[in-house]
């Protein structure tokens, strides 16, 4: 007997129909054959663009609606955070965060994960497409949450620029939304992102391959190394000139040149090669990253005091010597 098929309706028709189809069941839905592995926490309101404050709520913070239903925040905590996320009625979350999304727990609670790392430097042509892509088809789907690890710096700088790819918002609207999330204005290439950012056509947008993955690929270690060493290099430039951008090179920013390595150092904690090592090696990434983080902290809120970078500098080059020690040389 020839099965019934659906036939291909186009997904917007699903969209404007699903009102309807969810209230016209007059039978008692069937009990699913297994009990769902997640109780529903109850509906929690979004906050909305007119919000000049981040809002905070459980394993969720620093959420800032950057449109109707197109929120920014850190990355989710624990089962706390994918049950706020589920509860505000999200359907896809992005990372733009380097380290690999918690894509079971997303997926438990019904949520699409996307993963598109990028720098605190800013966001290259391809990525901002891609983003632009993926925000455009998710929110047709429904709400969508974009985070990287706090949600200050760059899901605010990746927010701002796709609302004003997709006619949402102007540069200034996303350059005011960005100081709501409380990105730092040492983060120029993330505010030049906004601030550059123009309207863009859909036949650009429709032409970028929409194949987003749940996770990128964990970078390869001795790749991950190899930026680790530009960082530090980059680094050493900027004490050099005064922990200021250094005159010859002037796009590097210190304190996206210090979140920099803090990220690749968690990144790093996902690579196969870490993980088929000893606990020893991720706890020293775990210190190597607390250390790089503090000075990207200070560095980012605009500290000018000399000594103190500098000496955590040294505490950040210590730990690059007590790894090598043990685990390379
Ligand atoms: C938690 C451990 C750890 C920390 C921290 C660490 N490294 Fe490494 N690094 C390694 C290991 C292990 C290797 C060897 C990888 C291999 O070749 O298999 C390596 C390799 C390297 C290499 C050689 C890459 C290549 O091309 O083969 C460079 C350069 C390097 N590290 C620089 C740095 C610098 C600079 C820092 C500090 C800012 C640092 N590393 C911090 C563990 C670490």
């Amino acid at each position: 007997m020839p099965q019934f098929r659906w036939p291909l309706l186009p997904l917007s028709l699903f969209v404007i129909s699903g009102g309807v189809w969810s209230c016209t069941s007059s039978s008692p839905p069937r009990a699913p054959a297994t009990p769902p592995a997640v109780k529903a926490l109850a509906p929690i309101p979004m906050p909305t663009p007119d919000d000049t404050t981040p809002k905070d709520y459980p394993g969720v913070h620093n959420v800032v609606a950057y449109h109707p239903g197109y929120l920014s925040g850190g990355q989710p905590e624990g089962d706390a955070g994918f049950e706020t996320l589920a509860a505000m009625g999200i359907k896809t979350i992005i990372s733009v965060d380097g380290a690999a999304p918690e894509v079971e727990k997303a997926t438990a609670r019904g949520m699409r994960y996307i993963h598109l790392p990028i720098s605190y430097n800013g966001i290259g042509e391809e990525r901002g497409l891609e983003l632009t892509r993926a925000t455009r088809d998710a929110m047709r789907v429904g709400p969508l949450y974009i985070h990287c690890h706090h949600g200050k710096h760059r899901s605010a700088g990746a927010a701002a620029m796709v609302c004003v790819h997709l006619g949402w918002s102007t540069p200034e609207q996303g350059v005011a939304r960005m100081k709501v999330s409380g990105t730092s204005p040492n983060y120029t290439g993330l505010y030049a992102c906004a601030r550059r950012a123009a309207l863009l056509d859909e036949k650009v947008i429709d032409a970028v391959p929409a194949d987003f993955p749940e996770i990128s690929k964990p970078t390869d270690f001795v790749q991950g190394m190899v930026d680790v060493d530009h960082a530090f290099e980059h680094l050493k430039e900027i004490e050099k000139a005064g922990w200021k951008t250094p005159e010859s090179s002037p796009d590097l920013v210190p304190a996206a040149e210090s979140g920099r390595l803090a990220d690749l150092y968690r990144s790093l904690q996902e690579t196969r090669y870490v993980k088929e090592e000893p606990v020893g090696l991720t706890e020293l990434l775990r210190d190597a990253h607390a250390k790089a983080h503090a000075l990207e902290e200070w560095l980012a809120a605009g500290e000018q005091d000399g000594v103190k970078l500098s000496a955590q500098f040294k505490l950040v080059a210590a730990s690059c010597k007590d790894c090598h020690v043990k685990y390379r040389d």
